[in-house]
């Protein structure tokens, strides 16, 4: 019989701490939304104390999740595990979930805390969070890196103060897995309540390791896994689900372990967080990149055509990678669409569908074929945009070989249109010289980037641009048939997103 691993997802809180991968709580909402739909056991939906936005956001998430686990981080200090039960005090099943380093390096150069003291505040925090709610997660920050005594003595204080998970984590991505499972054996043999908690890991992949390492700690009687959706999260990111997931579900034999993950939402779910926060996932990225299950060799090639497995260690539909994909047009009608896209994973209320309906249809004018990714694209931008601080209502370029490339942008800034002229190097340029003027921002453009959605002369350009304005760094995407007015979208929301940031200062301390 398998044993279950409870699947904890922190893309929301963790994944969002990536440079430039903020979101607004609609689009938290609906990521969530999702994710509940994918089967995640936790859902970490953010600090609540790190911002107003966070907050209301973690609350909404709260009030709708039905099945889902909803968890709001907290410090250790009374005010943060307030902020955090204040969130998710409505959630069908509410965590909180709380922290504190117990390195040596961050005990005397973070924290300023002697050992004694970080273990009498451990027991003080999760005695007063577990008066509020009876689900409480301790996790010790920088664990790996920790004195394992000492470790295992805050853990033994964190369970008898009424903890019901323990968190290692692997903050700075420095563990291999032999050490890491070692440590987790170690926590095990020597907290003596541990009997009482969920183990659980939480890894970062600074070394390339944090699917290692999750797996080794698996198999060492850990029992909870902390991931995030296409592994984004701090520096180098966070353990991804689905490389765990899948792990999991393709080496039984050597990983006895049952999720509660609906695999084939894996690929809908990953393509909704990458349009969501920006933040393409790489080519060769296990499981969800683009190449994952393409076949370049003609000896592979030819293999697969034989049988599949010669090549495929998965099925792609396993993974939501459904093989022939529906092309629609505009002869397609509601319900073709409506079914395609739940399909797809996106389940819309009447309202969405109506508005996700018009915009394709617009595009089926302008492109014969709508394929998935077009879709996707309408998804997003169609009913996650919520109001915005800048919006595009007009835009006219002249460029060609003889002319000064020149743009006229009309936009609306809180609502009030405004109008101006640029010129440039070409048609992009004076675009962004119009923007720039109009919005008076002070960013600077970090990074442009373009590429094709689809095949063919008619496909969606696709814009990704990644903008800087006082150490804050947003990315922002745009697609349409059209790459100027693509590249005029990427450049409103990264804008949009940087005011974003601005309004809601991402946490600063773990
Ligand atoms: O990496 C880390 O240590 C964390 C903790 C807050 C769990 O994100
Ligand atoms: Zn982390």
């Amino acid at each position: 019989m398998e044993e279950r691993v409870i699947i904890f997802d922190t893309t929301l809180r963790d994944g969002e701490q990536s440079p430039g991968a903020s979101m607004n709580a609609a689009e938290k909402l609906r990521l969530a939304t999702q994710l509940e739909k994918l089967g995640v056991d936790v859902l970490e939906a953010g600090f609540p104390a790190a911002s107003e936005g966070d907050f209301d956001a973690v609350s909404k998430i709260a009030s709708k999740l039905k099945k889902t686990e909803v968890a709001g981080l907290a410090r250790t200090s009374k005010a943060d595990i307030d902020r955090a039960w204040g969130a998710v005090q409505h959630a069908a099943k509410p965590r909180i979930h709380t922290f504190l380093a117990t390195s040596d390096i961050h005990m005397e150069y973070k924290l300023n805390m002697t050992r004694d003291q970080v273990l009498k505040t451990t027991s003080e925090s999760v005695k007063y969070a577990k008066s509020l709610t009876d689900s409480i997660e301790f996790s010790a920050e920088d664990a790996s890196r920790s004195d394992r005594d000492f470790l295992c003595k805050v853990f033994e204080a964190a369970i008898e103060a009424g903890a019901t998970t323990i968190n290692i984590p692997d903050t700075v991505g420095y563990a291999i897995p032999m050490e890491f499972a070692d440590l987790v054996n170690y926590v095990i043999d020597h907290t003596p309540n541990i009997n009482k908690a969920v183990v659980s890991v939480h890894c970062h992949n600074d070394l390339g390791l944090a699917t290692a390492n999750t797996l080794a700690a698996l198999n060492s009687g850990a029992r909870q896994a902390e991931v995030t959706i296409n592994g984004i999260g701090e520096r180098a990111g966070n353990t991804s689900l689905e490389e765990v997931v899948m792990s999991l579900h393709t080496r039984p034999n050597y990983m006895p372990f049952s999720s509660n993950i609906k695999t084939e939402l894996i690929y809908p779910t990953s393509r909704l967080v990458s349009m969501i926060t920006g933040i393409i996932v790489q080519p060769n990225k296990a499981i969800v990149g683009a190449n994952a299950f393409a076949h370049e060799a003609g000896i592979h090639q030819d293999g697969v055509l034989k049988n599949p497995m010669t090549y495929e260690i998965m099925k792609p539909e396993t993974v939501g990678l459904s093989a022939s994909k529906l092309v629609l047009g505009k002869h397609s009608g509601r319900h073709a669409l409506r079914s395609h896209l739940k399909e797809m994973g996106y389940d819309l209320s009447d309202e969405e569908l109506k508005l996700v309906f018009k915009k394709f249809k617009e595009l089926a004018d302008k492109k014969k074929h709508v394929v998935d990714e077009d879709l996707e694209v309408i998804v997003t931008e169609g009913i996650l945009r919520t109001a915005e601080i800048f919006e595009l209502e007009y835009l006219h370029v002249t460029s060609g070989t003889t002319v000064i490339p020149m743009a006229t942008v009309r936009l609306f800034i809180n609502g009030r249109p405004v109008q101006g002229t640029g010129y440039g190097n070409g048609p992009i340029d004076a675009a962004y010289d119009c923007i720039a003027k109009l919005t008076g921002t002070e960013s600077e453009l970090l990074r442009f980037s373009i590429s094709a959605i689809t095949s063919g002369t008619d496909a969606q350009g696709e814009v990704t641009v990644r903008l800087k304005e006082n150490g804050l760094v947003a990315l922002g995407r745009g697609a349409d048939p059209d790459i100027i007015t693509a590249s005029v979208k990427a450049y409103i929301n990264g804008l949009n997103r940087l005011e974003y940031l601005k309004a809601n200062p991402v946490m600063a301390t773990t």
